[in-house]
């Protein structure tokens, strides 16, 4: 899959399967770290903080800045912890909140 991204797949040609995020279809690798592959296929915004809406991406990519929260499997999780599934439904969480705080 070529995209604009910046970020290269380190095996192209592996086998793939389909996900959706945000409703869009994506056909990422099998079995790759879920953040590595969204940025790879061009998804540059992961979230928006819930204060100020400002956009996050994955930073540290080992579990520790909660950067790339996805929302998916029925709860919000790193996605830079995740692997690829087929048939994964993924979405920036909480975005009806997003910049609705008055903080
Ligand atoms: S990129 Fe930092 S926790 Fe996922």
């Amino acid at each position: 899959m070529k995209t604009d991204s910046p970020f290269l797949e380190l095996q192209d040609g592996a086998p793939r399967v389909r996900v959706w995020f945000d409703g869009q279809p994506l056909d990422l690798p099998a079995g790759a770290n879920l953040a590595a592959a969204l940025l790879a296929a061009g998804v540059q915004v992961f979230r928006h903080t819930p204060v100020s809406g400002a956009p996050r991406a994955p930073f540290c990519m080992m579990g520790a800045c909660f950067e790339c929260l996805v929302e998916t499997g029925g709860g919000v999780r790193q996605a830079c912890m995740l692997e690829v599934e087929e048939g994964m439904k993924i979405a920036r969480p909480h975005e009806a909140e997003a910049g609705d705080a008055t903080l």
